[in-house]
């Protein structure tokens, strides 16, 4: 057992080792690739009956299937490398909570963008991947297009509120409660880390 502030430090922190350079890579990717997709989902035209794709809407499909591949991508990751939760004195419902977010996130972050992917593929459209096509998930069902798109809209508001809760998890943690949580997961080696 060490001794000292520095000890404690250092024990605290093998109790909750920081997220790896990988999994922090790809948490701040998708967050920096939604911001810039919900600013393409919000400025691209109106979808309607007809409306044929064109440069944004292309490019909105290229991030959310980009957004899907990160997410798998991680998902893999953090089954090769799984990164426990910080275990200092956290009660069971708060653990609960990070775990039912998370998963959530993850969730949300394969089903939305495969039902985007429904829907433009019920609209008859070509799947724009930078620039390649890829296959259409169902054939042409304009009605069931519009149907699936409206859920996909609604799915992807669901997803702003949870990371609303998410962002405020974090700066509670590290503003109120002072842990390590928010510092594990930002990029470069934390401040009390070697
Ligand atoms: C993480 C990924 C994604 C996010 C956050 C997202 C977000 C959004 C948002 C906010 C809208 C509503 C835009 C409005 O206000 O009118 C929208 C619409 C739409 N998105 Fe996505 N999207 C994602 C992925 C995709 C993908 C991968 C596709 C297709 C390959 C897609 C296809 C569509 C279509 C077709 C609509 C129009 C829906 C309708 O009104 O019928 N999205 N998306
Ligand atoms: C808005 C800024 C964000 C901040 C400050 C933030 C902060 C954090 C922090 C501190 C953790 C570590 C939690 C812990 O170890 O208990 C974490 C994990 C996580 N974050 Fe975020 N996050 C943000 C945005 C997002 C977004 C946009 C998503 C995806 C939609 C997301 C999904 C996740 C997931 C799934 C985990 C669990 C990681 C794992 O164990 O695999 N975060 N985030």
């Amino acid at each position: 057992m060490s001794h000292g502030r520095g000890g404690v430090i250092r024990e605290r922190e093998a109790a909750s080792p920081d997220y790896g350079v990988v999994a922090k890579a790809l948490h701040w990717l998708i967050v920096i690739l939604l911001i810039v997709q919900y600013t393409v989902a919000w400025t691209m035209p109106e979808i309607h009956r007809g409306t044929q794709p064109e440069t944004l809407i292309n490019l909105h499909m290229s991030l959310g299937i980009t957004v899907l591949v990160a997410a798998l991508i991680r998902l893999i990751w953090r089954l090769i490398r799984p990164v426990p939760l910080i275990n200092d004195n956290v009660p069971l419902w708060r653990q609960w909570a990070a775990r039912g977010s998370h998963g959530l996130m993850y969730l949300i972050l394969f089903a939305l963008p495969l039902l985007g992917w429904v829907a433009a593929s019920g609209r008859d459209w070509a799947i724009d991947f930078w620039g390649a096509n890829l296959p259409r998930l169902i054939a042409a069902a304009p009605q069931l297009a519009g149907a699936i798109g409206d859920y996909h809209t609604l799915l992807s508001y669901i997803l702003l509120g949870i990371i609303g809760l998410h962002l405020l998890a974090a700066l509670y943690h590290h503003f109120w409660l002072q842990d390590r949580v928010l510092l594990r997961m930002l990029p470069g080696r934390s401040e009390l880390g070697r």
